[in-house]
């Protein structure tokens, strides 16, 4: 499932993170790309050991972790790999999948790649991520603070910039939910379980559908 999550980040969370990478060193982006994704790889990143980096990533990690659609449509077990990227007039990141297993010796698995942009669209022109599926391509540029979440299935690149600064946050999540189409079911089903509480509150109907999804949980989780 491909989803956009807007305000991720609220606008004082925004600016404190646009200061710190100001501040923070970036080095080249292909020493974090699989060998197959290292010649189309032109960005640049902070360093892992960064100390503004940290700080900023765990901003990013405590956001969304509060964010109930993200936690309801990822069912995140982990966000195990975090990578804050620059890319400066001229950088481009070509067609690639995102490597399956991640995290040195640990071999997270990523099930849903997101990207949360941190430049507003008129700081640059360019830079669209654009994803692939099987007839069709469609770009995206999210307002700043904003995230697109997609299958780390797919294939997909950021267009050249062509002017300006595109900062963007990449992240990749091993789901508690292995299966994409379980995953997809769970939410529709948590969506309707909070809209009928909203509109009847706690009826015979809402705790039935409390207690399936439950139970799904216990069918599908890995934990
Ligand atoms: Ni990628």
């Amino acid at each position: 499932m491909l989803f956009q999550v807007p305000n991720v980040l609220a606008a004082d969370e925004l600016n404190q993170v646009r200061s710190h990478l100001e501040q923070a060193k970036f080095i080249d982006g292909k020493l974090t790309a699989g060998w197959y994704a290292k010649p189309v790889k032109r960005n640049q990143q902070v360093q892992a050991s960064n100390s503004a980096g940290q700080t900023v990533k765990s901003l990013i990690i405590e956001a969304l972790r509060r964010n109930t659609l993200f936690q309801t449509a990822v069912r995140p077990r982990r966000i195990h790999s975090l990578l804050l990227s620059r890319y400066d007039i001229g950088m481009e990141y070509g067609r690639h999948t995102d490597n399956a297993l991640m995290g040195g010796d640990a071999f997270w698995r990523s099930d849903v790649s997101f990207t949360l942009f941190l430049s507003d669209p008129s700081e640059y022109e360019g830079g669209e991520l654009v994803i692939e599926s099987a007839d069709n391509e469609q770009p995206y540029k999210l307002e700043a603070g904003s995230a697109l979440a997609y299958p780390s299935t797919s294939l997909h690149r950021v267009n050249p910039v062509t002017k300006g600064i595109r900062l963007v946050a990449a992240g990749w999540v091993q789901s508690l939910v292995r299966d994409a189409s379980d995953r997809e079911m769970l939410f529709d089903l948590e969506t309707v379980r909070r809209s009928t509480f909203a509109q009847h509150g706690k009826t015979p109907e809402f705790d039935l559908l409390s207690k399936s999804i439950a139970n799904l949980l216990r069918k599908w989780v890995e934990p």
